[in-house]
């Protein structure tokens, strides 16, 4: 029986590039495709599988790109289908994957789809594309349901009839330039199956689905009971997240990329409360991978990130789906500043570094995160943009403090992001000129030269990535797990040191997240060991 070599999204590490704060070309402050090209060097040495583009489409940029109005083009900041198309070529020429953010739940409310609903009358086939619903009290003057945005306000936006008089109000589960697509609808699965084609076509590797887990609303439209959540991860039975109807979205793309050649993929961004939900989503006949919320949402603790590592791989081993591993994204706190900042926040996400990269699966790294960069927090309220800042009236500080452009080289702002007289579409600190990539390129000790070491190592060593986990005993704020290689990581999640497991007692150590004391890891410390002869590895 011959052998298929096992598809690479199995265990791929993909790196994450924000668009907008990679790398500006042409000195507008935003970064753009352009940008991206000229720093694929960089990349490719940091030791990646792929990259997944944030949204680049033709938008308002009301969310930041995730409101689109052109599925098929590149938005004029950000360049255009000539510059994609370079791109993924550049990229598959220094053997990197390409993943792009396909947003299926809304549209903009700029698209010609929206733009003619509006125009057309109540109970038309324009609206019949959005979820537009009468609304309930005299003249329906109030909301459909009490579903409120997740960026804060109502779900709801009435608009007005052709007369001026009072209409419809249409549902916007993120911002109300975002309005919710109608999945019930034949007509919208077509246009996504076609604009699905229309990028496999082009050559792309993948897809990473946004709010995958939105596109089916319960057709009664309840309001949200007691016990469910706007946002977050969304238990069983709330009315519009993880509803069952989007599985058969899914089994059809599947049917589609499954007609291209060279594995492409999907994985799915799905809000889930429980493990088990999330492994609906990567059935053998639906998406390949999702992101494992329940790893990032994890505190540091031995017990929490057990648990979170234990029932992710139980729950998507039990459909055949590999696990994903991501500590930050641009949605959320930059982990540094997650688990706590300053030096412990640095050496813990240090070690969750180690941890996640020995972890079975795959892994994402959010740009910046293998420079250490901390979440900005001190960013004036003026130069915000995240629509859950507005529409919480800043009492949501929102998600720019993780999208700050990165700093690349020398000692004030933009830090190479630009040309040197250009600024940033957020401020950069003044204190970053120790975290670019020069400087840290140079730094032995640097996070960059961390997760450079570490990536080649997973490359090099035998038995990372896909595969099994088998965990070691160990002192309660201890990690250690063993892969079927001989390859052991320990991780001190505590705050005191502790010894290794004796397990690792004739095994060689190939890379520590800090300086260990003899044999002892001290606090927030891990290490990699190997137990057989390996190929070239040294201590770091
Ligand atoms: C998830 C994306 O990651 C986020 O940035 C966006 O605001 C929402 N989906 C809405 O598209």
């Amino acid at each position: 029986m011959s052998s298929r070599p096992e598809p690479w999204w199995r265990s791929a590490v993909i790196y994450q590039v924000y668009v907008r704060s990679f790398a500006d070309a042409n000195g507008d402050g935003v970064g753009d495709l352009a940008g991206i090209r000229s720093r694929l060097d960089y990349l490719k040495e940091l030791g990646v599988d792929a990259i997944w583009l944030n949204p680049f489409y033709p938008s308002p940029q009301a969310d930041a790109g995730y409101d689109v109005a052109d599925y098929r083009d590149v938005d004029a900041r950000f360049g255009s289908l000539d510059d994609f198309d370079g791109l993924l070529r550049d990229c598959h020429r220094l053997g990197l994957r390409v993943i792009i953010d396909l947003v299926p739940n809304h549209t903009s409310s700029e698209h010609p789809w929206f733009r003619a609903a509006l125009a057309a009358a109540p109970r038309t086939g324009e609206r019949a594309r959005y979820i537009f619903r009468d609304g309930r009290g005299p003249g329906g003057a109030n909301a459909p349901n009490n579903w409120q945005s997740t960026f804060g306000g109502p779900a709801w936006t009435p608009v007005n009839g052709a007369d001026g008089s009072p209409g419809q109000w249409y549902l916007h589960l993120f911002a109300p330039e975002q309005p919710d697509l109608d999945w019930t609808n034949p007509e919208v699965r077509t246009e996504f199956e076609s604009i699905l084609r229309f990028w496999l076509d082009r050559g792309v590797d993948g897809f990473r689905i946004d709010v995958a887990h939105g596109l089916a609303k319960d057709p009664a439209m309840p309001d949200l009971g007691r016990g469910f959540a706007t946002s977050g991860p969304a238990k069983v039975g709330h009315p519009y997240w993880d509803q069952d109807e989007v599985h058969e979205v899914y089994r059809a793309w599947r049917r589609i990329s499954d007609g291209y050649p060279g594995d492409r993929t999907f994985v799915a961004e799905a809000w889930v409360h429980a493990p088990e939900q999330l492994a609906r989503y990567v059935r053998p006949d639906e998406l390949h991978t999702a992101f494992n919320f329940g790893f990032l949402l994890a505190p540091w603790s031995a017990r929490a990130l057990r648990q979170a590592i234990d029932q992710s791989l139980g729950a998507l081993g039990s459909v055949g789906a590999p696990a994903t591993w991501v500590l930050s994204n641009h949605d959320v706190m930059r982990h540094v500043s997650r688990y706590g900042g300053g030096d412990v926040g640095v050496r813990r996400a240090r070690a969750a570094a180690l941890l996640m990269l020995a972890l079975p699966g795959g892994a994402y790294v959010y740009q910046g995160e293998e420079l250490g960069l901390p979440e900005v927090i001190d960013l004036p309220d003026e130069v915000r943009q995240d629509p859950a800042f507005f529409r919480t009236k800043g009492k949501h500080r929102g998600r720019d403090g993780c999208r700050v452009p990165l700093p690349w080289s020398g000692e004030a702002p933009p830090f190479g992001f630009g040309p040197p007289a250009s600024k940033p579409w957020l401020p950069q600190p003044p204190d970053w000129s120790s975290l670019t990539v020069e400087h840290e390129s140079i730094d032995k000790g640097s996070m960059l030269a961390l997760y450079r070491r570490a990536l080649q190592l997973r490359r090099e060593l035998p038995g990372l990535g896909d595969g099994m986990l088998e965990w070691i005993e160990a002192p309660p704020e201890v990690l250690a797990f063993r892969r079927e290689s001989g390859f052991v990581c320990v991780v001190n999640v505590g705050e005191t040191p502790a010894d290794p497991p004796a397990e690792v007692a004739g095994c060689e150590m190939v890379l520590t997240s800090a300086a260990l004391t003899g044999k002892r890891l001290p606090a927030a410390t891990s290490a990699w060991y190997y137990g057989r002869s390996k190929p070239s590895a040294t201590n770091r």
